[in-house]
């Protein structure tokens, strides 16, 4: 959420940040500003186009910062937007998070007389700093006095007039990374805004300070100990967090789907002794496969993934598995315990800061908790004793689609290797393995029917509402599916497990209420029709998702039908997301919405 991007060098920075701010723009769309040294800022409400078409020509220098905003404190206004100064204009600070006792620290401020200019915390943030850098003292033993005073959660960047060749960075709990090239250094938010420039890179850990000037780079804690940090590569590449002629990022991460399967799988699978291989938990492998109970935690689809994982690995393996929402999870009452229970975190941004709570909660209790995520380097991949990476490629769209199918191929994994642990013979294990290589051809086919669904949207563009039903193994990707519609085609949908209409919802449908029905041939495919019945007996519509073999049988039935190949029960959730993530795409795309940017929403929650 909000984009943070800074450049120190001999170039012109304009061009660099406005270029870093596009890249960014995934994580925050509601304002964007910049701050050039010799220049002062400029801001402005709406896209990073807006910012762009507003710039004067010689709005230029070499060094700066710039911020592409998701608002918590504050409409998404021009006074609001980032970078925000005290009142002199001395210090400027870009900001991701989010300061607690702001209001306190304002209180005071306006008490002193001083006039604020917008109601975010950023500027009660920078009269702070600005306040702690009196005559002779350094901007970053500023910065450092004045984050000693605040609560809450940062990463930030501040310059200053008094030091225009200084940019000072900050992180707690909200990622910056640092990008070191040829005589210029770049700090960003994630690894969008560097890649053009540098595979060379610093993540900055909790309470830890950069410095950088023209000269180089140092970081160190707020009590002023230098810290030394490797410097690490960026795996991705330029090419993979562009849009290779698709119209939007989401319709390109779906074609990578199977690409996202295969990479998820490589080098993992071992058919010849029925278990996989997960290098990243290979020295977690005694306590993992000893685990008596295994928690998962996640949010939004990440949390669905984990339900399906739920299945999978009491399916496999015949352990207890627990899925808590990681917005839910550190409120509870802890039952975990540290001797027998072990958590995996999933998350594909690898920032979710309920999903970071969750795992510190775990860690309180002495649990030992994994990550599965896809941002290499990212917190929680930092955060965790230990984990596998999805190796999904970048995923800018808002809407995760690609990952989401990779953290089920994951949990996949995961399952197998508890289940050989446990109660899966290795003829049984190998036959799994054959049937997971499969999955990206089959993942093809579904995407070859892509127009065939994009008809399918046309028709049903203008539904108000819609049930998405599935049981066991569908139940989960009934709410993958309807949260993909609620969110980038804003239509009213919900996730039920099908067995529960007949408890309460049922008596919403009428004629204009659609329900998309997941009815593959699974062990629940009698129930499921049963379910389509209940629905058109009393008038409702019905799109249904069959596999191939069925359709005949529920053509009689549904209104509509797509069929998707067969596979083994337990990974057909990884296939009957993929149309359904088609449908809302092709929903939104006719009903003329901005898809890769949806309202209200951004890429990577960093907020609670
Ligand atoms: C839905 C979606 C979100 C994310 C959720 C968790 O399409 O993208 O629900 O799945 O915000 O994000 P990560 O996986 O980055 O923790």
């Amino acid at each position: 959420m909000c984009g943070i991007v800074g450049y120190v060098g001999k170039k012109n920075a304009t061009p660099v940040l406005m270029d870093g701010l596009r890249a960014l723009e995934y994580r925050g769309y509601d304002s964007a500003g910049i701050y050039v040294a010799g220049r002062g800022a400029l801001k402005r409400a709406g896209k990073v186009a807006v910012l762009a078409d507003s710039l004067p020509d010689d709005f230029e220098g070499t060094l700066g910062m710039a911020h592409t905003r998701w608002a918590t404190h504050g409409a998404p206004t021009e006074q609001n937007a980032h970078p925000h100064s005290d009142p002199t204009g001395a210090v400027w600070v870009v900001h991701n998070g989010i300061i607690e006792n702001y209001a306190d620290l304002k209180a005071s401020f306006l008490a002193e007389g001083v006039t604020f200019k917008s109601e975010t915390d950023t500027e009660v943030l920078a009269c702070l700093i600005a306040k702690a850098y009196t005559d002779g003292v350094l901007l970053e033993d500023a910065v450092s006095d004045a984050l000693a005073q605040v609560r809450g959660t940062y990463g930030l960047v501040v310059a200053s007039s008094r030091e225009p060749e200084k940019l000072v960075a900050a992180r707690a709990s909200s990622p910056v990374m640092l990008g070191i090239g040829d005589d210029e250094y770049f700090i960003a938010s994630d690894a969008t805004p560097i890649l053009k420039h540098t595979r060379d890179v610093i993540y900055l850990d909790d309470g830890e300070i950069a410095i950088l000037t023209p000269e180089g780079y140092e970081v160190r804690t707020h009590t002023r100990t230098k810290v030394e940090k490797p410097v690490e590569t960026l795996e991705w590449d330029v090419e993979a967090a562009q849009k290779k002629g698709y119209e939007h990022f989401m319709l390109k991460e779906m074609m990578e789907i199977p690409e996202a399967i295969e990479n998820t799988m490589r080098g993992r699978l071992l058919p010849g002794v029925g278990t996989v291989k997960l290098g990243g938990l290979e020295s977690a492998l005694p306590d993992l496969l000893s685990a008596k109970r295994i928690m998962l935690t996640g949010c939004g689809s990440a949390s669905y993934a984990a339900r399906v994982g739920e299945l999978m690995i009491e399916e496999f393996a015949g352990l207890p598995v627990e899925v808590e929402l990681g917005s839910e999870l550190r409120y509870r009452r802890p039952t975990m315990d540290p001797k027998d229970t072990v958590l995996f975190a999933i998350s594909q941004s690898g920032e979710t800061l309920d999903t970071i709570e969750a795992i510190r909660e775990a860690k309180r209790h002495g649990v030992r908790v994994y990550g599965v995520v896809n941002v290499v380097g990212s917190s929680i991949a930092r955060e965790t004793d230990a984990g596998v990476y999805n190796h999904a490629g970048p995923e800018i769209s808002v809407a995760s689609t690609k990952a989401v199918i990779s953290q089920m191929t994951v949990l996949a994994l995961i399952a197998i290797l508890l289940g050989r642990a446990n109660e899966l013979s290795q003829t049984e294990g190998a036959a799994l393995i054959k049937e997971l290589e499969r999955l990206p051809d089959l993942a093809r086919e579904i995407l070859e029917k892509r127009e065939e669904i994009h008809e399918l949207a046309k028709r049903y563009k203008d539904t108000e509402n819609a049930f998405y039903l599935g049981r066991k193994f569908q139940c989960p990707i009934a709410s993958e599916g309807a949260i993909k519609l609620k969110e980038i085609s804003y239509i009213h949908a919900e996730g039920y497990a099908a067995g529960e209409m007949k408890h309460g919802p049922i008596a919403l449908i009428e004629p204009s209420f659609l329900s998309v029905v997941l009815v593959p041939e699974d062990s629940m495919y009698e129930k499921s029709k049963s379910n389509i019945q209940e629905i058109r007996a009393r008038g409702g519509r019905v799109l249904a998702v069959t596999t191939e073999g069925c359709e005949d049988d529920i053509r009689t039935l549904a209104d509509d039908v797509i069929v998707i190949p067969k596979t083994h029960e337990a990974f057909l959730p990884i296939l009957t997301t993929i149309p359904l993530q088609l449908f809302a795409y092709y929903v939104a795309l006719e009903r003329g919405l901005p898809i890769d940017m949806p309202r209200n929403l951004a890429k990577s929650v960093t907020v609670e």
